[in-house]
Parts: structure tokens; C-alpha cells; sequence
């Protein structure tokens, strides 16, 4: 019988030396999800926290779907739990872990909504059953059943036959970061860490211990 206790995996396949080290965090962050492209599904998923106006964590899994110059996108309801949390509290923390790999990359920084171009034009590229989707879902409320959200599919198929607009509370944000950790597993727990830390407009880079 398996037990969670017992399970023991000693990272072997890669090292992360100070030579290894880009002057820009996101042209490291480039070369390992280039890596994990080609080894792991879905390896633009990330966990996202944020923090309520109690104080109070809370974390989901999202998909990345972009890295421009300034930061990490991702793109979501406007009025659910996680957007309330960001609307009090933009500082926020996302992690992607890929173990094919052996690697974890933890990025916190403060959160902007992107343009309204920016969300339109993703919105434009996704399949119209997702789009209808984004009408139909009111993400993270409360709703009876199962049938609410068939009857608004229904509905709003009806309304929208061919052209589907982007709903007002559906858009993008970018995570603008001012700390990135790259996380490479290491044989008996002694992994490497290099956390790159903006001061000004320059990027340090610092070795912390596993
Ligand atoms: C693999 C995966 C990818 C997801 N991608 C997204 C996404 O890109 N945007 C989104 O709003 N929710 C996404 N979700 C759903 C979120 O995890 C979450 O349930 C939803 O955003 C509501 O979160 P909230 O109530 O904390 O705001 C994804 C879930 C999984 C498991």
C-alpha cells in the first residue's frame, strides 16, 4: 500500500550554476518554459495567491498566456473571488512547479489589469464555446445548480449566434514582478536557488540556501 509518508524522490537531472544565470530573470524564465514545453502538459499553469482585506490567503490554479516585457499574463473574471482579493491588495505570489523538470519558479510582484485591447484581442482568439463560457460562468458565486449555468450556455448561444463580444468583467492582468526565485532540484535536498531581486532598474541575483 502506498503512503504519502514513504514517497522519496531524489532530483538528478539538472543543476543551476551562477554561470547559467541571464542578466534578466524573464530571458531565464523563457529557457526553462521553453523546456518545459517540450516535456510537461500544460506547463503554463501556475498557483496564484492573493490576499484578502482580512489578511487571509487564498491560492488557484491558473494558465499563463503570455510574458511581455513587463510581466506575466493571465486572463479571468473580473468579479471573482481572486479579482475582489487583487482590487484591495495587488501584491500577489505565483508559482509554477514542473516536476519532468525538477524545477519551481516563484514570482511575486504587484498586479496591473492590462489594456482593454490586450483582453479583446485574446478574447477574439479563443473557441466560441469558450467565450460563451466566460458569459455564462459567474465566476466564484454561489449558484443553485448545475442547470444555471446550462440555461445561460443556452441563452446566451441564442443571443450571441456567431459574434461573441467580450463581456465587460472578463479581461486580462499582468503581474509586473520585483522578486523571481528559479528553484533547481538537487540530489538529497541540497537544491539550487537564485532569487533575482529588482532594486532600481538593475536585477540581483542572490544564491539562497535549499
Ligand atoms: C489547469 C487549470 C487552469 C485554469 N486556468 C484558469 C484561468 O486561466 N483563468 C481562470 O479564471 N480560471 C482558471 N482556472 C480555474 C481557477 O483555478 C479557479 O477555480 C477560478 O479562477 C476561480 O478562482 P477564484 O474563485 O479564486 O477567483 C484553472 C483551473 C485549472 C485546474
Amino acid at each position: 500500500m502506498k503512503s504519502i509518508k514513504n514517497i522519496r524522490t531524489d532530483y538528478v537531472k539538472n543543476e543551476l550554476n551562477f554561470d547559467d544565470l541571464t542578466v534578466h530573470p524573464f530571458d531565464l524564465f523563457k529557457l526553462w518554459m521553453t523546456d518545459a514545453l517540450e516535456q510537461i502538459s500544460e506547463p503554463n499553469a501556475f498557483v496564484l495567491s492573493t490576499v484578502n482585506t482580512e489578511g487571509k490567503p487564498s491560492s488557484r490554479v491558473l494558465l499563463l498566456r503570455d510574458l511581455d516585457y513587463k510581466g506575466f499574463n493571465f486572463f479571468t473574471n473580473y468579479n471573482s473571488q481572486k479579482s475582489q482579493d487583487i482590487e484591495s491588495n495587488p501584491y500577489v505570489c505565483m508559482n509554477f512547479f514542473w516536476y519532468e523538470s525538477e524545477r519551481q519558479v516563484r514570482v511575486s510582484g504587484r498586479i496591473e489589469k492590462l489594456p482593454s485591447e490586450s483582453s479583446e484581442d485574446y478574447f477574439n482568439s479563443r473557441p466560441y464555446e469558450s467565450k460563451i463560457g466566460a458569459w455564462s460562468s459567474p465566476q466564484s458565486s454561489v449558484i443553485e445548480s448545475r442547470e444555471v449555468l446550462n440555461n445561460n450556455v443556452k441563452d446566451f448561444s441564442s443571443q450571441y449566434t456567431v459574434d461573441v463580444p467580450r463581456p465587460p468583467h472578463w479581461g486580462g492582468y499582468c503581474i509586473v514582478p520585483d522578486k523571481i526565485e528559479f528553484w533547481q532540484g538537487r540530489s538529497s535536498r541540497l537544491h539550487d536557488r537564485f532569487v533575482y531581486s529588482l532594486e532600481g532598474e538593475e536585477w540581483k541575483i542572490v544564491r539562497l540556501a535549499p
